[in-house]
């Protein structure tokens, strides 16, 4: 039986992401656009997660025109964004109408699909933005944030698949952001996915622990529709596995992907040279694309093993590092295991610090940490004990609705407060994400 497997590429946002820190500017991206538009990927993803920060922060650089640009030379393929949930692009939960505005002009300039995910798989957290998503007709994707840990049976994971099939999911992902997906955790859980919806199954894993392209493949076996890829240049390491050796792995195989490796190669080549101008200029540091299966031993992702190392040098305290680790599953379990992932995986590292560092166990916690412990970010996977409750918040109330209930429409107050800055339509969600960036960006744009 022949099943062509779809390739979304990801080199114009997770693999520059994860190996640049976002910060390929449009201008490298323009001279091959036309050309990526013409290999038949089934979608380009290519916007959302960080982009919209680094486009703001540090590339001087709209957002919104980037999309623009982006479609205006990619005309054939669909073009995919990463969005998360009820934070949007952001940190902190959005007003419902803010969401819907952000998802109505992502579509209208020229999003197809969008990934929306929460970092505690709280559906709540989901709804609004796939209801507004279905309302611009645009294919919906709803991702799992993946993580191991006692609750994460394949139950637990069936269980919320079958809850976004039903909320008018087009897609789920498996969104394995810590390459924490082994071969044979990614058959298991793609089989029980695979007979528990019927829409399809993408498959998303970081290539950290060397792990990716064995999970693709047997993945794939299992029933996977789609996976995620980067072209070699931006492939490995903390990125994903490289999206050439996948459409050659699996030529002549029933799962032929039927893409050029010809006009692959084409494209190769000019990232190549891309890539040579960000190690000369240090963004990408290879040190980054060393296979590490530490993520697999501590179940922490890359990314946090490194800012964890790099706090505790600074206090001049590197010999905690392997304490640190250990202390990090502990809060994790004490907090209802939030899967690790932006923001949480912040939010409990820096805990596990505290607790390390300060010699006791919750003497300081963080504004953030007592917030996840308040549910003001969602329900956690698990209740939190109420001695966890009382030794972290105190009496405080613990949230049980969805936390963007209590918030009150933001969209005209957002408009009035920087009215006079405002020259798009698009101008007033680039404010609400990050408003002291956007403000410093509007003043100084041509
Ligand atoms: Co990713």
């Amino acid at each position: 039986m022949k099943k062509k497997i779809l390739i979304t590429e990801t080199i114009l946002r997770d693999a520059q992401q994860s190996l640049i820190a976002t910060r390929m500017p449009i201008e490298d991206m323009l001279p091959i656009l036309e050309k990526l538009d013409k290999v038949g990927f089934y979608s380009l993803e290519c916007w959302g997660g960080a982009t919209f920060d680094s486009c703001l922060r540090y590339l001087n650089e709209d957002p919104w025109e980037r999309l623009k640009t982006i479609k205006k030379y990619c005309k054939n393929t669909k073009l995919q964004m990463l969005l998360r949930g009820q934070n949007v692009l952001g940190y902190r939960h959005y007003a419902d109408d803010v969401v819907e505005y952000f998802v109505q002009r992502s579509a209208y300039n020229g999003i197809n699909i969008i990934r929306t995910f929460d970092a505690l798989n709280d559906i709540r957290n989901l709804k609004t933005s796939i209801k507004a998503a279905k309302k611009e007709n645009i294919h919906v994707q709803a991702a799992i944030a993946y993580t191991t840990g006692e609750v994460f049976t394949e139950e637990y994971f069936v269980n919320y698949a079958k809850q976004l099939e039903a909320e008018g999911a087009d897609s789920i992902c498996i969104k394995d952001m810590a390459a924490l997906l082994t071969p044979k955790a990614t058959i298991n859980l793609v089989k029980a996915l695979k007979k528990a919806v019927e829409i399809p199954i993408q498959l998303h894993t970081h290539y950290t622990s060397g792990l990716a392209s064995m999970c693709i493949l047997e993945g794939m076996a299992a029933g996977v529709d789609i996976v995620d890829t980067a072209l070699s240049p931006f492939a490995q390491g903390t990125s994903l596995a490289p999206t050439e050796s996948i459409v050659a792995a699996l030529q002549e195989s029933a799962y032929d992907t039927e893409l050029d490796l010809i006009l692959l190669n084409e494209i190769r080549d000019y990232f190549i040279n891309l890539r040579e101008k960000y190690i000369d200029s240090g963004l990408l540091d290879p040190k980054l694309l060393v296979s590490d299966t530490k993520a697999l031993i501590y179940q922490v992702p890359g990314g946090m093993l490194s800012n964890l190392l790099s706090q505790l040098k600074q206090s001049g305290q590197e010999n905690k590092f392997e304490e640190v680790l250990a202390e990090v599953p502990k809060v994790r379990k004490d907090v209802g295991y939030p899967p690790l992932v932006t923001p949480t995986s912040q939010i409990i590292g820096a805990q596990a610090l505290y607790n390390v560092v300060l010699g006791q166990r919750y003497k300081m916690c963080s504004n953030e940490f007592k917030a996840l412990v308040a549910g003001k970010y969602g329900r956690t996977p698990v209740s939190i004990s109420a001695e966890v409750k009382k030794e972290i918040i105190g009496d405080a109330d613990v949230l049980d609705c969805r936390p963007a209930d209590l918030l009150q429409p933001e969209l005209n107050n957002l408009k009035k407060s920087v009215k006079e800055f405002l020259k798009t339509e698009d101008d007033v969600l680039t404010y609400s994400q990050f408003p002291e960036i956007a403000l410093n960006f509007f003043k100084h744009r041509s």
